[in-house]
């Protein structure tokens, strides 16, 4: 039997962003958690380098905020940028006070700060080389134990619900079908608030740092119901991946080049400096898109990260979780240099939110990586995302807090509808349809993009639309399912925006377009059911 489930905030998604939000909420409203496996298994869990924050008295906010300017490529909005390294400081201190465990210089002394690309100062507070590890454990303990909160493993949400307000051409989200993994049935979720904080969409590329999950389903979601989504073609590509033919999405952080870590060539000659003044400290994009560019040229299969130079008792100090996992591949990080190579790590664009996390749909949050604020631009400096998780979740706590009282408990809707489907008996066009989609969207869409790449990339999604429309409407749904279809979007998103853009801005990047446009623009996408303007609501 499936359940109908009333709650006052309906958080989908269990990372930085949607558990900062729960432990603020807590006290004021019940709240319900949902992960579409185990609590841990987002992209927070696995985050290395740390969080940006203007901790130390000789950087400011001005630097923080300018730094992230650059980074952007011009295409950051100014006024998130500033509201989100304002609060740094604030972030910061409200993680400490629930227990994680940063890395101080001694004992007794101050934390200590490290460098990633972009910054012009150290401030990126870490824990080792595990910061996700340690920020996660602490806030999934903290919800655990909190009595308010209820927490849902093994459910993936798959629809938003909405409604028309009456006499308003508006529409609100009262909550999600949920499927439920163990009794495979699709549940009802309603709530006042609903917040989306699912991450982003990295695996919609064949090689990626982001763990399985990772595939937009808010992004998806939201698009359906009505939300615009901006700036899809900016993914970011992080440069230095273990490349190892048994290391499924290993990261080699990107503070071991903060700490002086050297970019080689096979022969062992460094590069970066050809591409960079900056070399191994320049911002993401340019560093991806160099080793790209030396691998084609080239012709090899990865470049390497050397960091040998430096003693064994300050690796093993700075980088332990990275010399442990090498080590399991026969890889000395203390003697030689580590094979590594490009892969998808971050969806800078996402569900276009104000400064409160607002969706263009009332009652309807979006936090997190599965957002866009204008905080990244064209290009996300390191260790801006925790950052954003944080402040946008405690933003989004507080606007939520504050509307409740006024938010009637939404009408009972109905229950998901089964009755024309049926069991599949041929799963592999799922398996089939997923490899497909992820090795086009690396050869076509990936670092670099041609004209000619992105029209065969369009051809080829609006093929696998149709057949993963056919299918979604004969079967059952399954996880894989639920999560091809929202990838088949994100991609379509990605190809629009992409194909749009006439210019080459961080981490786009077209031999067609080689230059920069004078004008500055998001690419904002607008559906067709636009909850802002025309009402429709269906099941899709
Ligand atoms: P996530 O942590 O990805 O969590 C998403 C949650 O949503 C999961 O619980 C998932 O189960 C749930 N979910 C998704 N879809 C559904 C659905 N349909 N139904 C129910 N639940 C759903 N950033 C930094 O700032 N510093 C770093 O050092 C850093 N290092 C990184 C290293 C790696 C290897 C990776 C992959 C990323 C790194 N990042 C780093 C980026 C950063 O970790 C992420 O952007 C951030 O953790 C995203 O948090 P989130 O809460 O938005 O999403
Ligand atoms: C890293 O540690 O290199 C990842 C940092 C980030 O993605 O912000």
């Amino acid at each position: 039997m499936s359940k109908h489930l009333n709650y006052e905030v309906l958080v989908i998604g269990s990372g930085a962003a949607g558990l900062t939000l729960a432990l603020q909420l807590a006290d004021k409203a019940r709240v319900a958690v949902l992960s579409k496996g185990q609590l841990h298994e987002g992209s927070t869990w696995f985050a290395q380098g740390g969080i940006a924050a203007v901790l130390d008295d000789q950087d400011s906010v001005d630097a923080h905020v300018e730094d992230t300017l650059n980074a952007g490529a011009g295409l950051c909005h100014p006024d998130a940028v500033r509201h989100v390294v304002e609060r740094s400081k604030e972030a910061i201190n409200w993680l400490i006070d629930q227990g994680v465990n940063f890395t101080k210089e001694s004992p007794d002394g101050d934390y200590h700060l490290t460098k990633e690309g972009g910054h012009s100062h150290r401030r990126i507070i870490h824990s080792a080389d595990a910061t996700g590890r340690a920020v996660h454990s602490t806030l999934i303990q903290n919800i655990k134990s909190n009595p308010n909160i209820d927490i849902f493993e093994d459910h993936v949400a798959l629809n938003l619900i909405t409604q028309a307000d009456s006499g308003s051409r508006k529409l609100r989200c009262n909550g999600a079908y949920v499927l439920d993994r163990k009794s495979d049935q699709v549940d009802v979720f309603q709530a006042k608030s609903v917040v989306l904080a699912t991450g982003g969409a990295s695996k919609v590329y064949l090689y990626t740092s982001n763990p399985d999950g990772a595939s937009g389903d808010g992004i998806a979601m939201a698009w359906r119901a009505g939300c615009r989504v901006a700036n899809m073609e900016f993914n970011q590509f992080h440069p230095t991946c273990l490349y190892h033919p048994k290391a499924k999405s290993f990261l080699i952080t990107e503070a071991l080049r903060g700490e002086g870590a050297h970019l080689k060539l096979p022969n062992g000659e460094r590069f970066m400096k050809r591409f960079d003044e900056r070399e191994e400290l320049a911002p993401r994009d340019v560093v991806a898109r160099a080793i790209d560019h030396e691998m084609k040229r080239l012709g090899c299969d990865c470049v390497y990260l050397d960091i040998s130079h430096k003693s064994p008792e300050f690796i093993a100090e700075h980088f332990p979780t990275v010399k442990a996992r090498c080590l399991e591949f026969g890889i000395d990080i203390t003697r030689e240099s580590i094979p590594v190579v490009p892969a998808a790590h971050y969806t800078c664009g996402g569900v276009v939110v104000d400064f409160n996390g607002q969706t263009d749909l009332t009652n309807l949050y979006a936090i997190g990586e599965s957002s866009f604020t204008g905080l990244h631009g064209a290009n996300r400096m390191a260790s801006n995302s925790l950052l954003e998780c944080v402040v946008y979740a405690q933003a989004a706590a507080h606007s939520i807090e504050a509307a409740l009282p006024d938010i009637k408990t939404p009408e009972t809707s109905k229950g998901w509808d089964e009755s024309r489907v049926t069991n599949s008996d041929e799963d592999v066009v799922i398996s089939h349809n997923w490899d497909e989609l992820r090795r086009f969207m690396w050869d076509y869409v990936g670092i670099v993009r041609t004209r000619k790449r992105l029209e065969r990339a369009e051809h080829r999604i609006k093929l696998l639309q149709k057949e993963i429309a056919e299918y979604y409407s004969n079967y059952n749904v399954s996880n894989d399912l639920i999560e091809l279809r929202n990838l088949a979007l994100v991609a379509e998103l990605i190809i629009r925006s992409a194909s749009q853009r006439r210019e080459s801005r961080g981490l786009h990047y077209s031999p067609d377009y080689p230059n920069l446009e004078n004008v500055a623009r998001d690419s904002i996408l607008v559906p067709t059911n636009f909850a802002g303007q025309d009402v429709i609501v269906s099941k899709d």
